[in-house]
């Protein structure tokens, strides 16, 4: 009888061991989401709490890698009207799928439109040069926040970055 109990209690905890080790592959430990968790920890050093709690809410697949963030302050997130349904397309529409450090987002003359991870929806550039640099007319006021990993940059903005602009293709003029 104790045989059998302790072959049962082996099995559970064999099971349990995969359970966990599985998990932990498919969910946590993939390289992606490597990159993500270092970005997250390059967020928070500069302060972008909010924008990390909005990360974290609504984790989407297709922000783990080869994005680039544009970050309103934790200022700015807290006067917003943002509400929970609307985070999903908030975080699409302050992102681009292609990540750019400011070097090469400056590249961008005036009058670009870059598409952001919301396919067909784009983002205006205004750009006068190094110190003011505009999408949206938002400026661009933290640049290169999240560099360390090798697919996700992220820049910080001192507004909300709305309405995107709703055309097929982007321009790059
Ligand atoms: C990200 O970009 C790299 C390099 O261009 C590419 O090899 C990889 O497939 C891309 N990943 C995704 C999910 O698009
Ligand atoms: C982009 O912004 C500029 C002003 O910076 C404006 O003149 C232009 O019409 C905007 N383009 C679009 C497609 O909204
Ligand atoms: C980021 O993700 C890519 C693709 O999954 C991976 O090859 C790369 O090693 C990751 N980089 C870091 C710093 O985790
Ligand atoms: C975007 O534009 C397309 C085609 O012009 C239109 O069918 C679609 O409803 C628009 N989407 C939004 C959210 O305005």
């Amino acid at each position: 009888m104790e045989m059998v109990m302790n072959h049962q209690l082996a099995s559970l905890i064999l099971f349990m061991g995969l359970f966990t080790s599985a998990f932990a592959v498919s969910v946590i430990a993939t390289p992606s989401r490597r990159n993500l968790s270092g970005a997250i920890k390059e967020m928070q050093d500069a302060k972008y709490y909010s924008f990390v709690m909005l990360i974290k809410m609504h984790p989407l697949e297709t922000l783990l890698q080869n994005v680039t963030f544009f970050m309103p302050s934790d200022k700015i997130l807290s006067d917003s009207a943002l509400s929970e349904d609307g985070v999903h397309q908030f975080l699409l529409e302050h992102s681009m799928p292609a990540p750019l450090l400011f070097n090469q987002l400056r590249n961008f003359p005036t009058a670009s439109l870059i598409p952001t991870s919301h396919a067909g929806f784009m983002l205006n550039v205004s750009n006068n040069g190094v110190n003011s640099f505009y999408i949206n007319n938002v400026k661009i006021v933290g640049p290169n926040i999240c560099t360390s990993g090798s697919s996700i940059r992220c820049h910080g903005i001192n507004g909300l970055l709305g309405p995107v602009i709703n055309t097929t293709s982007p321009i790059f003029p």
